[in-house]
C-alpha cells in the first residue's frame, strides 16, 4: 500500500489550472524526486501534501487515511524550504526546539534531542547563534535539523539547495541522501534542476504543466524517455532533435528528412504503419564527428567548441538546426569546418507526434 497517494487530484488558482487529475503513489521509506520546469506545480504538490493548500478535486491519502480534511499540524509532516524560513530572533537551539516546545515535550528531553540532532548535522557549535550570524549552508543545516528533531512521518524538501553555491550544493545533496538512508523517513524532494534529480533519484517523477510525464529511476528515464518533453528536459547538454518521416523498409525503419540530408536505416526496428511523422532524438554522446562521410552520416558545419577539459561539446549547424556532440577533450577539428555526424543507430529515439 502506498504511503502517500494522490487520487485524481486537481488544483486551480482562479481560472489557472495548476494540477490536473494527478495520480501518484509514493512508497513508505522511499526518496522521491519531483522534477520539472519552474511553474509546473511542484511546490503546489508539496503544499497539498502538507495541507497548506486545499485541492479542488480528488483525494490525498497518508498512510492509508484520507487527509483532505486534516489540518496541517495534525499531518505530522515537516517541510524544508529554499529560503530556510528560520525565526530570525531565535538561536539555532531555539529554532530547533520550537516545534517540540509547542508540542509540550519536557525541557530535558528537548535538550537531549536537539543536541543529538545538532551533533549529527555538525552544527553543535552553532547552537547559540542567530541565523544572521551564519552562512547559507549553516542556515540550511539548521532548517534541516529543525525538521528532523520532530521525527515526522514525511519529509518534504522544496528546492532546499538553490541558494547555495555549487560545491556546497553537491555536499549537502549527498548529506541529505545519507540522512535519508539513516533515518528511513519517507521523503519527497522537489527541484527544477534535472542534474540534481538524476544524482538523487531512485524514484524520479517528471512533471510538466501539472501533469506527470514519466516516473522511474534516473537510468530508466535517461535511457527510455517516453516523450519528447522528458527526452529534452532530462540530460545535459540536452538531446538533439529533428523532425523526420519514417517508413518500414526491408528489415528496419527508414528515417529521413531530405532538406537536411538525413537518411538513416535503423535495423530491426518496427514502426507504426499509419503514422509517418516523427521527431528523431539523439543524445550528444551518441554522435561522432567525422571529416568524411562514412556511413549514414548527416552533414553540418562546426560552429562552436566548448572546451571543458575532460570533454568538449561541439556545436554543429545543420541547416536551421544546431546540434551538440559530446567529444573527448582533445578533439582535432576547428570551427568553420564542414563535418559529418555519424549516429549510433541503436541509440536513436523516435517520438511520434502527439
Ligand atoms: N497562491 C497562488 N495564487 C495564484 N497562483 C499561484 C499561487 N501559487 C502558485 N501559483 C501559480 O501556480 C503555478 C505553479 O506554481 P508552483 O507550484 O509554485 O510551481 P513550481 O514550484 O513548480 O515552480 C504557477 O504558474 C504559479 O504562478
Ligand atoms: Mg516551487
Amino acid at each position: 500500500m502506498a504511503f502517500i497517494k494522490f487520487d485524481n487530484v486537481s488544483k486551480s488558482y482562479g481560472n489557472q489550472n495548476v494540477i490536473s487529475g494527478l495520480n501518484l503513489e509514493i512508497e513508505k521509506g522511499s526518496f522521491t524526486v519531483l522534477v520539472g520546469p519552474s511553474g509546473c506545480g511542484k511546490s503546489t504538490l508539496l503544499r497539498l501534501i502538507a495541507g497548506l493548500e486545499d485541492m479542488d478535486e480528488g483525494s490525498l491519502f497518508l498512510d492509508g487515511k484520507c487527509v483532505n480534511h486534516i489540518e496541517p499540524k495534525d499531518r505530522d509532516i515537516a517541510i524544508v524550504f529554499q529560503n530556510y524560513a528560520l525565526y530570525p530572533h531565535m538561536s539555532t537551539f531555539e529554532n530547533m526546539a520550537f516545534g517540540l516546545k509547542i508540542r509540550g515535550i519536557d525541557k530535558a528531553k528537548i535538550k537531549e534531542k536537539v543536541t543529538e540532532v545538532a551533533r549529527s548535522l555538525q552544527i553543535e557549535h552553532l547552537l547559540d547563534r542567530k541565523p544572521k550570524d551564519m552562512s547559507g549552508g549553516q542556515r540550511q543545516r539548521v532548517a534541516i535539523g529543525r525538521a528532523i528533531v520532530r521525527e515526522p512521518k514525511v519529509f518534504l524538501f522544496d528546492e532546499p539547495l538553490s541558494n547555495l553555491d555549487a560545491k556546497l550544493r553537491n555536499q549537502m545533496r549527498w548529506e541529505i541522501a545519507e540522512l535519508h538512508k539513516r533515518l528511513g523517513i519517507t521523503t519527497v524532494y522537489v527541484t527544477h534542476d534535472q542534474v540534481e534529480a538524476m544524482t538523487l533519484g531512485d524514484n524520479i517523477v517528471v512533471l510538466d504543466k501539472g501533469v506527470i510525464k514519466q516516473q522511474g529511476s534516473a537510468k530508466q528515464i535517461y535511457d527510455h524517455p517516453t516523450d519528447e518533453f522528458v527526452a529534452g528536459f532530462i540530460g545535459s547538454p540536452p538531446m538533439n532533435f529533428a523532425k523526420a518521416a519514417v517508413v518500414q523498409s526491408g528489415g528496419g525503419a527508414l528515417v529521413y528528412n531530405d532538406p537536411i540530408g538525413l537518411q538513416i536505416l535503423i535495423p530491426e526496428l518496427e514502426v507504426s504503419l499509419t503514422e509517418t511523422s516523427v521527431t528523431l532524438g539523439i543524445r550528444p554522446e551518441h554522435l561522432t564527428i567525422k571529416a568524411e562521410k562514412e556511413n549514414m552520416g548527416i552533414k553540418g558545419t562546426l560552429i562552436h567548441l566548448e572546451h571543458l577539459g575532460y570533454e568538449t561539446f561541439a556545436h554543429i549547424k545543420i541547416q536551421d538546426l544546431v546540434w551538440v556532440v559530446r567529444c573527448t577533450g582533445d578533439l582535432n577539428f576547428i570551427t568553420g569546418q564542414s563535418v559529418w555526424l555519424e549516429f549510433q543507430t541503436g541509440k536513436i529515439h523516435l517520438f511520434y507526434q502527439a
